[in-house]
């Protein structure tokens, strides 16, 4: 038997312009797009290591941190999740997890995949973790590991204290374990002087560069762990000293370790060129300006913010509750349907709960602000109108 070749690869390529305000990947500038239709590199050209060594540079900046072990592993945001679990954990170790909604059970499950006696702290719904329910379960489990998520994208929730609990992993000599996938650039994030072990963000939410390549830091300490480990690292692909090696941060000879990506490597440098061009405070007020003015914008549409305080609400994406009666998904159909402006439904204990409008990037200034609130009402009211329309064809 042959297979044929396919026909609908005969067609051309069709992508729709849309414009993506939930929670990542927002819309990549022309700058990141023109930088990604560059010819491609060999991942061992000179100038390919070059620009990896300026993205290195961009990383420890936006990180604010001086760590050898900075660098990108090839791979969605999940990889960077991925990566730093796999490296500190051995087995047995126990591993705590901040829960304020998907991600630390997500952490959880990785975890246990490398080894790991995994615990949980969990914060109320729709809430950031109390300071007694972190030092209670520090006590009670004594872990190695510690994982939060800096900001929730499934539920909207923000972590404020890092500084604290940073102090409190050395108290309990824990590595900590910060995902900024979601709140990096929307809130301030200071790696080194937190004393934040691992970090890894994501490439396409504030940053506006292309999914698939995530940076990642490591800092000395948990680097001397990993060093000192009794057995390798499980993964192969997620082993930062090889990886680390071929990223060119420990001052040893650069050696091939996967063929990375050139494209998403011009696409990731012009984002953070973009992003240091801006600067980071910079960054971050417009992040947080932005998202005040939708807080005030939902509140006069008569429509509720699902984070009760505002010093928990993440910036970055904003969780609103989905009002009784109406269906979320048939607002987000109609917004996407009549402007190509995605609005997202919850994710994980917050489905059918809430939308999930993202600002983040290129998508974070005031008139996409007003754009999304406008839409989102007429989309509601529609839906409304809709379905009051259907019930009174039914008497
Ligand atoms: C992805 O980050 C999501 O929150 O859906």
């Amino acid at each position: 038997m042959e297979v044929p070749p396919p026909l609908v690869l005969k067609r051309h390529l069709y992508v729709p312009s849309k414009t993506l305000m939930g929670p990542g990947p927002s819309n990549c500038s022309h700058r990141v797009l023109e930088a990604m239709s560059n010819p491609v590199l060999g991942h061992m050209h000179p100038e390919c290591l070059q620009i990896m060594d300026e993205v290195k540079e961009g990383i420890k900046y936006i990180f604010q941190t001086l760590n050898d072990a900075t660098m990108c592993i090839s791979g969605a945001g999940h990889s960077g999740m991925e990566a730093a679990l796999c490296n500190l954990i051995q087995d047995g170790d126990v591993v705590l997890m901040g829960i304020t909604g998907v991600w630390g059970h997500r952490a959880g499950d990785m975890a246990r995949r490398y080894g790991a006696e995994v615990h949980y702290v969990e914060a109320s719904f729709g809430r950031a973790l109390s300071w007694e329910e972190l030092t209670f379960a520090f006590e009670a489990h004594r872990p190695q590991v510690f994982f939060i998520a800096q900001g929730d994208s499934s539920t909207g929730v923000i972590q404020q204290n890092i500084r604290e609990i940073g102090e409190l992993c050395r108290k309990y000599d824990c590595f900590l374990v910060v995902d900024t996938v979601a709140s990096l650039g929307g809130t301030e994030f200071l790696m080194d002087e937190w004393k934040v072990d691992v970090a890894y963000t994501g490439s396409q939410k504030t940053l506006g560069g292309p999914a698939g390549i995530t940076p990642i830091s490591f800092s000395k300490r948990a680097l001397t762990h990993i060093r000192k480990r009794k057995t390798k690292p499980k993964v192969y692909y997620f082993d930062i000293l090889l990886i680390g090696q071929y990223w060119g941060c420990y001052g040893t000879p650069r050696i091939y370790h996967h063929t990375i990506s050139s494209t998403l490597l011009y696409g990731l440098r012009e984002a953070l060129a973009h992003f240091c061009a801006l600067g980071l405070k910079a960054v971050v007020r417009r992040h947080q300006e932005c998202s005040k003015r939708l807080q005030l914008g939902i509140e006069e549409l008569g429509l509720e913010m699902f984070v009760q305080r505002e010093e928990e609400r993440l910036p970055t994406v904003n969780t609103i509750k989905v009002p009784f009666g109406v269906d979320w998904k048939k607002v987000a159909e109609y917004a996407m349907r009549k402007y190509s402006v995605e609005i997202s439904g919850g994710l994980g204990p917050t489905v059918e709960h809430v939308f999930r409008i993202g600002l983040m990037g290129e998508n974070a200034t005031v008139e996409r602000v007003d754009m999304v609130l406008s839409i989102l009402n007429e989309a509601i009211q529609s839906i409304k109108l809709k379905a009051v329309k259907t019930e009174r064809s039914k008497i």
